[in-house]
């Protein structure tokens, strides 16, 4: 226990603040503003029957995902260190066990293992913008992408892409390089910078791109596949894939949100700042709606589900608008600048913590977690290639046939991180000590009360759904098929 406390003030020495309450609005915007608001969020609204997933996400945002996010802010800036200690610091003060510090250790783990296939994906998108730079290039600015090329040819460059083993695996490694590039020069000299400069980058690009498609005409197709409300629309399955997404998109369960809130100073308002950040990642993910439907379906094409909307549907839209191949080539730079944001808090998470717990320098710590995920990420990139019959964990059924980087998802996204987010909302609503929430938490009279009723019953409840409807589907189908 002694030694425990030292080595905090240890590690406390180095402890670094963001240089301002806006600096870490954009950090943590960042964080959570990245794949999961671009690719994810409209595939999911397009498998997941439009508007009725919309806007039951947006409710899971308010309830669900916005007080565990305050939660887990809240953890970090009153530990003021590595999230397990953040974690101890306040069980051991409210009378708790220290074991709480388990939590967010697996929270660090999930981040690291995000981390791996993130930049995988990451490394994808670079290879499109390589792709769109050289039509660019060839072509000039003013035509569709990919002029004079047929369907099947455009579409072939995905699964061209993935097979290749070497430059998805180079392409990971480089994009994990950049991000530890930002990681290794530390919260204010790095993380703080590459958000408050990308950041506007990204909302500018956003915003310019949704304008320059809305002139396409379709607009009023996406505002009704959006946000029409069918409720017959919203089933048990839809429900479940809405808040798996609000946590994803809101960096949840991972012990990265516990990560940035310890670089927060005491003077800054919890609550509006967690509100603020929870509106602006949903704010980015309807936009990136009206940017990404109405340029398909001006092109008379049917939006696809998974990583096939950005990576094979797009390209084919933009070879059909003036300008396409530089939009594209925009695009994707954008959504460059999203996934680097996040890759950033992925990787901060890991290496604040080897910092603290082996004692070891920044710099050493950001490369030896950097060493780590790209061993991991390399293998993810060639299981979609060579290695793609290789099912590490197919003898598990919710595994079945899923190769290392779909497993990884689906062990991070399934099982870690609902299990981190719901013993987050177990450990403030059940175990924190009171006075301590009220100090810290920047909310007053019924709202506080609201707040602590969400961390305490509907938060679990929800969340428990969701772990078991994700490990066990076939029987969650037929207990919604039962209802419906
Ligand atoms: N929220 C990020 C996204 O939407 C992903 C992420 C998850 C980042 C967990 C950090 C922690 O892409």
């Amino acid at each position: 226990m002694q030694g425990y406390f030292n080595h905090m003030a240890a590690a406390g020495s180095g402890h670094e603040n963001w240089s301002s309450r806006s600096a870490f609005i954009l950090a943590a915007v960042g964080s959570a503003v990245g794949l999961g608001n671009l690719v994810r969020f409209p595939a999911e609204a397009g498998t997941n029957g439009g508007g009725a997933f919309v806007l039951f996400y947006i409710f899971c945002v308010v309830l669900i995902g916005l007080p565990v996010l305050l939660s887990e802010i809240l953890i970090g800036r009153h530990g003021q260190a590595a999230a397990p200690s953040s974690f101890r610091k306040m069980a051991q003060e409210s009378g708790g066990s220290k074991a709480w510090g388990m939590v967010a250790s697996l929270g660090v783990f999930s981040a690291f293992l995000i981390l791996s296939f993130y930049c995988v994906l990451g490394g994808w998108v670079l290879y499109y913008i390589g792709l769109f730079a050289a039509d660019v290039l060839a072509t000039g600015p003013t035509t569709g992408a990919f002029a004079g090329q047929s369907f099947e040819q455009v579409d072939s460059y995905f699964g061209a892409m993935v097979s290749d083993g070497l430059a998805t695996g180079l392409l990971d490694v480089v994009f994990l390089g950049i991000t530890v590039f930002f990681v290794a020069r530390g919260v204010t000299g790095g993380i703080e910078k590459v958000a408050v400069y990308l950041m506007p980058a990204f909302f500018f690009l956003l915003v310019g791109i949704t304008i320059y498609g809305m002139f396409g005409g379709a607009l009023g197709q996406t505002v009704d596949y959006l946000f029409t409300f069918e409720p017959s629309k919203l089933t048990g399955e839809v429900m479940l894939a809405a808040v798996g997404q609000a946590f994803f998109s809101l960096s949840l369960g991972v012990a990265g949100m516990v990560t940035y809130g310890a670089y927060v100073g005491r003077d800054v308002n919890l609550a509006s700042t967690s509100g603020i950040i929870a509106g602006a990642d949903t704010a980015v993910a309807l936009i990136a709606g009206l940017c990404i439907f109405p340029i398909v379906f001006v092109a008379g094409l049917e939006p696809s589900g998974g990583l096939g909307l950005m990576f094979q549907t797009l390209p084919h839209a933009f070879s059909d608008i003036p300008f396409g191949t530089l939009i594209g080539l925009a695009f994707f730079i954008m959504v460059a600048f999203a996934a680097l944001t996040s890759s950033v808090s992925l990787m901060e998470a890991p290496t604040s913590w080897a910092m603290e717990r082996l004692g070891l320098t920044r710099v050493s710590a950001a490369v030896s977690v950097t060493v780590a995920a790209g061993v991991l990420g390399v293998l993810s990139a060639l299981s979609t290639g060579a290695l793609s019959s290789f099912h590490p964990l197919g003898f598990i059924p919710m595994f079945e046939g899923l190769g290392i980087l779909d497993a990884l998802d689906t062990f991070t996204g399934k099982l870690t991180m609902p299990i981190g987010a719901l013993l987050t909302a177990v450990f403030i609503g059940w175990v924190a000590s009171r006075r301590l929430l009220d100090d810290e938490n920047g909310l007053s009279g019924g709202l506080h009360h609201f707040w602590l009723f969400l961390v305490r019953w509907f938060c679990p409840l929800v969340l428990t759904l969701i772990l078991f409807g994700g490990v066990f589907p076939k029987t969650t189908a037929q207990i919604f098929a039962a209802f419906n």
